[in-house]
């Protein structure tokens, strides 16, 4: 395999440096959560090798209300990200293809480029409000395909797919025997998801999701991937135990410990993501520079430059940064043109917010050409 470091890795918050960003909004999570917040009792917890699939008490957890799905379903990972690189690799070989959205979160990308196989991708278009067009998955089909690979809700559009595209692409995946893999690491952030797993509706789905973005424990490092196929879910677990044999027993009981709490961390979560959302729409409306579609899930979106000719983006980013110390995350993390941005409202609060939509529009106004 080749690895290649992504740009949105390289230039993320956290490799820049948190402390010098004081107006986050590049980023795709809801606020972050302190360890004395989570209420835990763990003096009792032994620091043994744990269960490889992961604890079975939260792997049950995990599936809680999700339909008929149950523990054995579920594969405790590194992040979504390192169930991501599991399902990638076990499934692609170089001369298997693969159908996959763009933009994308770049590791659903860079991990199939980096095993070689064959790739097409589906161009979400704003014109479009990013809807997928499951026609043209269909016909991008061929007879070496081993997987579809969606994002939804989307990253970095804030794009749900209705009930009938889920619907649609379950039966191409079971007609033509190909998985089906649906990153739903951005589901119940801000706007409540509505239905169960995808993977709760049919073997030949996997669905994946973290703590990271619903919750604010990015730093735990706990996703999981979930399919009800048992005999792609051994090797799933033959790849997990030949990278890290099992997560930490550590993180994986602070997960447990406060999944088992996590309603009461939701209320407070969503209304203070609502109230950023409601100011973004009303910031929307009044910065005429910018067009965007609203995003329907998540706690990000995907705004751009109406006239990306009146604009100096170079300047535009350079302004953010060094003038207003704010970030956003510009168009070259998803291989878009930078004239598209990602901005996410769900992580600061509302004043700190608040105030950097108002950096934005100063920053613009300043890079604006003459
Ligand atoms: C769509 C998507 N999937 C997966 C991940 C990885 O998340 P995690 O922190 O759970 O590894 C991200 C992170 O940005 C993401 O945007």
């Amino acid at each position: 395999m080749l690895y290649l470091r992504m740009p949105i890795e390289k230039e993320s918050p956290e490799e820049v440096g948190y402390d010098s960003i004081r107006y986050n909004l590049a980023e795709s999570s809801v606020t972050d959560l302190k360890f004395e917040e989570l209420n835990l009792d763990l003096n009792s917890l032994k620091l043994e090798y744990i269960a490889h699939r992961g604890n079975p008490l939260l792997r049950k957890e995990i599936v809680a209300g999700h339909g008929t799905l149950n523990e054995n379903s579920v594969l405790v990972t590194n992040g979504a990200a390192g169930a991501l690189f599991i399902i990638n690799t076990a499934l692609l070989n170089k001369e298997d293809h693969l159908i996959v959205l763009r933009p994308n979160y770049s590791t659903n990308i860079e991990v199939p480029k980096a095993i070689g196989c064959s790739i097409t991708y589906i161009d979400l278009k704003f014109e479009e409000d990013w809807r997928v067009r499951v026609h043209e998955i269909a016909n991008a089909v061929r007879t070496n395909t081993r997987l579809i690979s969606i994002t939804t809700p989307h990253n970095p559009t804030g794009m749900l797919m209705t009930g009938e595209e889920r619907k649609l692409l379950i039966a191409l995946a079971e007609q033509k025997n190909i998985f089906l893999l649906v990153d739903e690491t951005y589901r119940d952030t801000c706007f409540k998801t509505s239905y169960p797993y995808v993977a709760a509706e049919s073997k030949k789905v996997i669905s994946v999701a973290s703590l990271s973005k619903a919750y604010g424990l990015p730093g735990l490092r706990i996703g999981w991937l979930i399919c009800q196929d048992d005999l792609i879910m051994e090797r799933f677990l033959a790849a997990k135990e030949m990278i890290y044999i099992s997560n930490s027993a550590l993180d994986e009981e602070v997960s447990y410990q406060f999944l088992k709490q996590k309603d009461s961390f939701l209320k407070n979560i969503t209304s203070r993501c609502q109230q950023n959302f409601t100011a973004l729409q009303k910031w929307l409306h009044k910065e005429n520079s910018l067009e965007c579609v609203l995003p329907e899930g998540g706690v990000v979106c995907f705004p751009r430059f109406r006239n990306p000719e009146k604009i100096d983006t170079e300047k535009f980013y350079q302004e953010l940064v060094q003038n207003y110390k704010t970030m956003v995350g510009p168009g070259h993390w998803f291989a878009m043109p930078d004239y598209y941005f990602r901005l996410g409202f769900g992580w600061v609060d509302y004043g700190t917010f608040t105030q950097g939509l108002e950096n934005i529009s100063e920053a613009i106004r300043k890079s604006e050409k003459v």
